[in-house]
């Protein structure tokens, strides 16, 4: 078994890190505050090729391996968890599926404009009612013949405001049920389409997130993406990819809040030795770095599997699962050795911590994961 990297992935990690410690550091607790979109840093990673980075050099992207992705989104996220969901999103939640799925004309219109990073993309499955239950869509997406007319709303869209190409999830034929789902590219500035307000997070509040509404949206029939009925199963193939960069995000997060603890712990002092000398602090430090270190194995491994074309499915809802739980634990852990300083936006774990919440909230919770996973368990 090899663990060592590439040349080439030892430089994509060297870049994100570099970017994130001398440019994403700069105004994060800033538009952290005033949850402002970082546009110009968007525009920055793009030019340096994150936005495509796993999208074929055959359409624009930069042709880079999943395990490049894991690397330069843990070092992104380390610093800004919401520059790095949008580079997150559009690899995994948009490009990958219409790499995979879509047709040349698509792939000519839509997906070479966003492997460069001239847009950005979003991708509408979630509805007020259907979060994790996502078979129950109400968004109808009718049959005129030579176009559908999409109405309805999708909630909690990442992108939604600063995107131009959507992928909405939509119901073509409710007696199928998930069988009738179809999956769609949408130009955002199509008649009909309109925004809600932004939402007011607790975390990742750089990122853009709304409500999107459909009243009357005519989509063109070569929009649509694979066969007639086809569109659950690209969500679901999708969220397989996009759980990998959510995990490996949540890895960012904690692995940020481990390096700030033990920056920390060596140099404020208390009961006249720095606080890493006590026993109290060293082993929250142990405990945070054992759980760091397993997930960045599942994410390297989940992204190992998806790079030599095995099924990984079930280790990205691993990875995510236990890399979203971790950071959790290991931002708070963080926070708790910050003391009174931890809880002040100048020392930034306190952001960590909650944006740590958001990774076992979204592309499915925690527990939609542990669902993933026992199914395939128990399947006969
Ligand atoms: N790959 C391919 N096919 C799959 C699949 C996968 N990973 N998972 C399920 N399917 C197929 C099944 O085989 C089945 O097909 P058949 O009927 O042909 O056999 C079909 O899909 C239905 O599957 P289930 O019966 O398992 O469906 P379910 O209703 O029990 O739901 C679920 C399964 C895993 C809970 C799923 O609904 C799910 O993942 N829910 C969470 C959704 C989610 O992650 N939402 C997040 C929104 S995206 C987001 O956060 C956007 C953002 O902006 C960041």
């Amino acid at each position: 078994m090899n663990f060592e990297f590439t040349e080439e992935q030892k430089m994509i990690r060297q870049a994100a890190r570099d970017y994130a410690q001398r440019e994403l550091i700069t105004d994060i607790i800033e538009r952290d505050e005033k949850a402002e979109f970082p546009t110009q840093h968007i525009k920055n990673l793009a030019e340096l090729g994150f936005l495509g980075m796993m999208t074929d050099v055959k359409y624009d992207g930069g042709g880079m391996d999943t395990v490049s992705y894991v690397l330069a989104l843990e070092e992104l996220s380390k610093i800004d968890a919401s520059s790095a969901i949008v580079v997150s999103v559009c690899n995994s939640l948009v490009n990958w599926g219409l790499e995979e799925y879509g047709t040349e004309e698509q792939k000519e219109k839509y997906l070479k404009p966003l492997a460069r990073g001239e847009k950005i993309g979003a991708f509408l499955l979630s509805e007020p009612e259907a979060g994790s239950d996502a078979t129950s869509q109400r968004t109808t997406a009718e049959d005129k013949g030579d176009h559908y007319l999409l109405n309805g709303t999708k909630n909690w869209i990442t992108n939604g405001a600063s995107a131009s190409t959507y992928v909405v999830i939509a119901q073509t034929d409710p007696e199928k049920r998930h069988r009738g789902i179809n999956a769609f590219v949408v130009d955002k500035d199509t008649p009909g389409i309109s925004l809600g307000p932004h939402e007011e997070k607790m975390g990742m509040r750089s990122s853009d997130t709304h409500s999107v509404m459909f009243t009357d949206v005519k989509v063109p029939k070569e929009n649509r993406l694979g066969d007639d009925g086809f569109g659950f199963k690209y969500a679901m193939k999708t969220l397989d990819g996009g759980r990998i960069g959510v995990a490996a995000q949540a890895l960012g997060i904690a692995s940020g809040a481990l390096e700030l603890a033990i920056k920390y712990s060596k140099e404020r002092k208390a009961f006249g030795t720095e606080i890493a000398n006590h026993q109290a602090i060293a082993f929250k430090l142990s405990d945070m770095a054992v759980k760091v270190e397993n997930a960045r194995n599942l994410c390297l491994k989940c992204a190992w599997l998806k790079d030599t074309n095995q099924p990984y499915g079930i280790a990205s809802a691993m990875a995510k699962q236990y890399a979203a739980d971790i950071a959790m634990e290991v931002t708070t852990e963080a926070v708790q050795i910050h003391g009174g300083y931890g809880y002040v936006r100048e020392y930034h774990v306190e952001r960590l911590m909650r944006d740590a919440k958001l990774t076992q909230i979204y592309e499915g919770t925690s527990e939609i994961q542990k669902i993933v996973i026992s199914r395939a368990l128990l399947a006969d």
